[in-house]
Parts: C-alpha cells; sequence; structure tokens
C-alpha cells in the first residue's frame, strides 16, 4: 500500500514502550505525529527523541500526540529511553512503537528498500483529528529533524483550517499570511478586516487574523 498526502492514516494495534496501542484509541480527537527512525542507540536518533521529549508542552498546546516507530523490540526501547533521558535531560512519556515484524513500517512505506531493507527511514507524518495525512516528510539516516519546522507546520495547518488563508515562505506564528488566489481583491477586502496589501494581483497578505 501507498501512503498519499489526503489519504486516511490506517488503523493499527501494536506493541509499544507502553504497551500495547491502537493507534486510533492512542490519538482521540487530537492531531497526530506519526516518526519513525532507523534504529534504537543510535545518536541522531538519541537527540531527535529528546528534543521530541522536551517539546512536549509545545505538542500539548497544539493539542498534539506524538508516537515514534522502529523495527527494534519493546525491552530495547525501554533500555534506550533511560539513555535518552540521561543524555538529553528529559523524559519521555510519548510512546515508541516496536515494529520487529515491519507490519507498521510496511502499511506506512517506512522501509525504502535502496536505503536500508531492514531499517525505517527517518519518515514523519502530521494527521489531523480526522486522521487525515496533512504532512509526509522523509530524511536519510544521517540527518536529523528540526522539529521547529514540525510546530511551524502544525500552526500553519491548524490555522488554514480555521482561516481562509496560506502561509508564505518561512512564515512563522505571527507573521503576516496570504490570501489564497481564488479570492478576488474587491471580496478581499470584505472577507480580511485587518486590512489586505496587494503587491500583485495574486499576491496579497494580511496580518495574521488572531491577536
Ligand atoms: C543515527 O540515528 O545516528 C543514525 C542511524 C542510522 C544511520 C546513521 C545514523
Amino acid at each position: 500500500m501507498s501512503i498519499k498526502l489526503g489519504d486516511t492514516a490506517p488503523n493499527f494495534q501494536a506493541d509499544s514502550s507502553v504497551g500495547t496501542i491502537d493507534f486510533y484509541n492512542y490519538l482521540g480527537n487530537s492531531w497526530g505525529i506519526l516518526f519513525s527512525h532507523p534504529a534504537d542507540y543510535t545518536p541522531v536518533c538519541t537527540t531527535e527523541l529528546g528534543m521530541t521529549a522536551k517539546l512536549q508542552s509545545e505538542f500539548d498546546r497544539r493539542n498534539t500526540k506524538v508516537i515514534a516507530l522502529s523495527v527494534d523490540r519493546v525491552e530495547d526501547h525501554q533500555n534506550w529511553i533511560k539513555d535518552i533521558n540521561e543524555t538529553q535531560m528529559t523524559c519521555v512519556h510519548f510512546p515508541i512503537i516496536a515494529d520487529d515484524d515491519l507490519a507498521i513500517s510496511k502499511l506506512y512505506d517506512f522501509i525504502h528498500p535502496n536505503a536500508s531493507a531492514t531499517s525505517t527511514v527517518r519518515s514523519l507524518l502530521i494527521l489531523d483529528p480526522n486522521k487525515i495525512i496533512r504532512l509526509m516528510i522523509t530524511y536519510p539516516a544521517s540527518t536529523g529533524r528540526n522539529f521547529d519546522e514540525i510546530l511551524r507546520v502544525l500552526d500553519s495547518l491548524q490555522l488554514v483550517d480555521t482561516y481562509t488563508i496560506a502561509t508564505p515562505v518561512n512564515w512563522k506564528a505571527g507573521d503576516d499570511v496570504i490570501i489564497p488566489p481564488a479570492i478576488s481583491t474587491e471580496d478581499a477586502r470584505q472577507l480580511y478586516p485587518k486590512g489586505v496589501r496587494e503587491i500583485k494581483s495574486y499576491l496579497r497578505y494580511t496580518p495574521h487574523p488572531v491577536d
């Protein structure tokens, strides 16, 4: 099965560092982040999972539940978590799925055979509360992800779901946003009470809609 942006994320049950998990039950009505890493006891992954734990309050603020995955066993996850907590000075509370039979990795296309036939690539999905896949990114094993970017995309997606806007390059929460091309400038002047800044007929900005 090939997973694409806009698809409904398939449900699964799996063993994890915190016990058996039903993915949909775990997510409830929250946004979700499902991310794979190549292996336990590896340096880049150690920093990534540590950072994810440190950002727990940022994910909570965005009503987002995080869950990690690799093809290692529950016992490895549980022992590695002790190392992550010690070396990254944090406390990992989110679950790490033990996908040692590769079932979920294959379901979610986390195995890229030309990169590695036996371990997962560094993929990350953002799911909205309807379990629709809204972001897919895949990094090579040698490059750790930027979790500030993940928070930034969550901010953008959550804003776009509330207001008829898009967000420009390098946008951060609080910056001006873009008025979609489907809205005429005349209509935009009614729809965006904070004002319309027209650079070109197709490039219009309005201040961030939330004070
Ligand atoms: C790491 O997480 O450090 C890593 C994993 C696989 C290959 C290279 C680095």
